[in-house]
């Protein structure tokens, strides 16, 4: 496959340049990093409205501010109210890829409706690294002054030093980090990365030489059989991104939502072409490499990747269980409480139904959570 330069091409030169710069051919995570988020140029940085209906896919948070209250009815009756450490005190929710800031709005504006007298201990915090999308989430959370601050990258911490207490989460954040495509060579027996070069004014898969990473390999009976050009992706970015938010909680929880997989789960006939995925107008482009800053480039969350990273911080999986399995549970713990989920109008039932059918956000998504000592809450 051959990618097309696109409609960017500010955006095509400075990736020609890279590819000049480092002798022909760059690995194709460097290529997505630079065609999502280099600075002014990438996906990521050209509108807010890439989300959403009119935009080029939708998340759980643009299907409407259900996703907010029921997340916050979470957080204050599974993470806070039950945890030990933080019954009492200030709670800091902090969140990253927080794109437009419309999460951040819809969870503020329930916590402020469902919170009662706990509502002063809670502030937000938005990790964003780039200036443009920070300018976004200020113009819609303006209104909520002094109990939103920003971050550029995730608060650091001196061993045994202060760090987060409370909610560090995140929808759709790990599936956008930059992956490593590795290509199984039957002939030779091994992984080859994938990097990308320009050929005939055209962006081009190339292999590189790069040895596999430690513990990429397969066990040896499964290599055996696995068929020329099965694809497989790595995000170390998305498994260093969780550590260092693990070593970040002091007290509370980490929780991801994204569609993603278990380890085994990527090593299916179905999926011998990876799970890389180019978006746009809501549909799958067929060329990953067309139109870079014109597509949004996604894989699958390796789930298991992520779950060890955070064990080997000393954080406990809560669990990971489907969207709607969680969501379920949520609502049901809202319904043993009068008053404590609003009235059932069309556009609620049609939101709840988006959120948690098996054919929109209910399976496929995922909801890994992650904490300082045992869950309070059941999530399996
Ligand atoms: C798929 S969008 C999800 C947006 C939003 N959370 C939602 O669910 O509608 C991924 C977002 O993560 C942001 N992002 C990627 N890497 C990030 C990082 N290291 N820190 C903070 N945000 C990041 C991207 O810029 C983008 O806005």
């Amino acid at each position: 496959m051959t990618g097309a330069p696109g409609e960017s091409p500010a955006l095509v030169d400075r990736l020609r340049a890279e590819i000049l710069a480092a002798g022909g051919a760059i690995p194709f995570a460097r290529y997505m990093d630079l065609a999502l988020y280099e600075p002014g140029l990438g996906y990521y940085e050209r509108a807010a409205r890439v989300v959403g209906r009119g935009g080029d896919f939708a998340t759980s948070v643009s299907v409407g501010p259900m996703f907010g209250e029921l997340l916050a009815r979470w957080i204050l009756d599974g993470a806070v109210s039950r945890s030990t450490e933080l019954s009492a005190g200030p709670v800091e929710l902090v969140e990253a890829g927080a794109h437009d800031g419309r999460l951040a709005e819809d969870i503020l504006d329930a916590i402020g409706r469902l919170g009662g007298a706990d509502v002063a201990r809670f502030s937000y915090r938005i990790v964003e690294p780039s200036p443009v999308r920070q300018a976004w989430q200020a113009a819609r959370l303006a209104r909520f002054g002094d109990r939103i601050r920003w971050s550029p990258s995730m608060p650091g911490r001196q061993p045994g030093g202060p760090g987060v207490r409370g909610v560090i989460l995140s929808n759709e954040l790990l599936d956008a980090f930059p992956v490593e495509r590795w290509r199984w060579s039957a002939d030779r027996r091994r992984w080859v990365e994938q990097g990308v070069t320009w050929r005939q004014d055209r962006f081009e898969w190339v292999c590189l030489p790069t040895a596999p990473p430690p513990g990429w390999a397969l066990p040896q009976e499964l290599e055996a059989v696995l068929p020329e050009g099965f694809v497989r992706e790595r995000s170390p970015a998305a498994v260093d991104w969780w550590a260092n938010a693990a070593r970040g909680l002091e007290a509370g929880c980490l929780l991801a939502i994204d569609y993603g997989l278990d380890a085994e789960e990527f090593l299916v006939p179905h999926r011998a072409e990876g799970t890389l995925r180019a978006y746009r107008r809501h549909r799958v482009s067929g060329d990953l490499l067309d139109s870079p800053g014109e597509v949004d480039l996604t894989a699958h969350v390796d789930f298991t990747a992520i779950a060890r990273a955070g064990e080997r911080e000393g954080l406990t999986t809560w669990g990971c269980p489907s969207q709607s399995r969680f969501l379920l549970g949520v609502l049901e713990s809202t319904q043993r409480v009068p008053g404590g989920f609003p009235e059932w109008t069309p556009a609620r039932v049609r939101a709840f139904q988006t959120l948690t059918h098996p054919e929109h956000f209910g399976r496929s998504f995922r909801v890994l959570v992650q904490g300082r000592g045992p869950t309070p809450w059941d999530l399996r």
